[in-house]
Parts: C-alpha cells; structure tokens; sequence
C-alpha cells in the first residue's frame, strides 16, 4: 500500500540507540549517518539497470549500471540534512534539493523559508529525506512545491513515521511510496511523535 518498513537489523539497532535519550548529539549525528546509508541502499533498491559496454583486464563485457539520470537528494531543512549527509556518501553524484521549512509550533502549519533544486526535475527520479512524518504537513507542502517545479517521479525517505502522517500523506500525495524504519505508535497532542526520539533537529543541532 505504497509505505515500506525498513527492518533491517542494523537499521532497528541503530534506531534503538538514537531513540535513547541519554545518546549525546555527537553520538546521534553519528549514527544518523551510519542509518542514512542503510536507507539509502533500502530506497535505491527497485531501480532500474542498463548496460555499458566495458572492458575489464580480461575482456570486454556488458555491465550493469543505474539507468537514467542522475538522482536528486531533497533535503527538507534542517533534520533532513542528517539523512543527506550518509545518501550522498553512498550516491555522491546525486544532485541535491533544498527545500527550508519549518513547523509553526502552534499551528503546526508549515512556514516556507528557502527552496533550492536543480533545473531538470522533470526526468529524474527525486528522493525526498525528513527523519520525521509526524503530521504530514512538511512533507506535504514539500512535494506539492516540487510537482509545481516538474518533479513526477518522487519518494519519501523518512526515520519515524505517525499512523496519522502515514494517512494524511497518502491522500495527499497517493504516488508517492513511503520508506521508513518504524511507525511509531501515535502523535500527542503538541504534533510529536510518540515514543519517538524528540525533536531530531534539535538532537543533531542543539
Ligand atoms: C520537524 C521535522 C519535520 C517536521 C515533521 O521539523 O524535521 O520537518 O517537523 O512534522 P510534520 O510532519 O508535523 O510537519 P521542524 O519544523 O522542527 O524544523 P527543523 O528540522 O528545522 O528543526
């Protein structure tokens, strides 16, 4: 139904270590890297393959490469940037996307402060990284500021994800597939992820 739970054991270990609140910001930024590149690997999973004509010290062959071009990274700011950081060690020629929002802390309604993308959205596959879905908000205004600039083939890269975000992204943005590593039991009352890990901006940034 278009959401993939990331289980991977590495990725639900390292989710534990994060979650804990006595792990120090430099031991969170740290594993959000090392848990950014097993998404990554999770996320880029189902692309497609073409061929290149090479020739190894033996001989010639056809070998697989990435079809198409290259990926573009959207980060949405700040705690996306945690998640950019380890996709780009894996895929360093992937362009990138800023897209800077914040959450009014009472309306919980989405603030646009920057948004940054490359040119040719239109043919390229967009990966959009947020360590949290809590109400959707964010993510929702993310992706419809990057359909208005072209983008058609998108998904969402996220570390914890609401039911209730899950539900209200899918309505919004039913083409969109969902990756995450947990879905946490609900929101509380103030927007929050519950149990979560906190604010991830705040515990990468201070
Ligand atoms: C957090 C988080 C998401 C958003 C999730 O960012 O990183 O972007 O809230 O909430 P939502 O699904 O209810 O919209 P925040 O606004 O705290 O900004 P920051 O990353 O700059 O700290």
């Amino acid at each position: 139904d278009g959401v993939t739970v990331i289980d991977h054991p590495l990725v639900q270990h390292k989710l534990t270590l994060m979650r804990k609140k006595e792990t120090s910001t430099a031991s969170f930024r740290r594993l959000l890297r090392e848990i950014s590149t097993l998404l990554c690997y999770e996320v880029t999973r189902e692309l497609d393959l073409t061929t290149m004509r090479i020739e190894t010290p033996m001989e010639e062959m056809d070998a697989p490469i990435l079809e198409g071009k290259k990926l573009v990274f959207a980060s949405i700011l700040r705690a996306g940037n945690g998640l950019l950081e380890g996709m780009l060690d894996l895929v360093p020629a992937a362009r990138v996307a800023h897209i800077g929002l914040y959450r009014d802390h009472e309306t919980l309604q989405p603030v646009e402060y920057y948004f940054k993308a490359p040119e040719d959205l239109e043919n390229r596959l967009i990966i959009v990284v947020d360590p949290m879905l809590a109400t959707a908000n964010s993510a929702s205004a993310a992706m419809t500021k990057l359909k208005e600039r072209g983008a058609r083939n998108i998904r969402f890269l996220c570390l914890l994800a609401a039911p209730e975000g899950i539900e209200r992204f899918r309505s919004a943005h039913p083409d969109i597939p969902i990756f995450t590593a947990s879905i946490d039991a609900r929101l509380n009352e103030r927007g929050y992820i519950v149990p979560g890990l906190g604010d991830a901006g705040d515990r990468m940034y201070g």
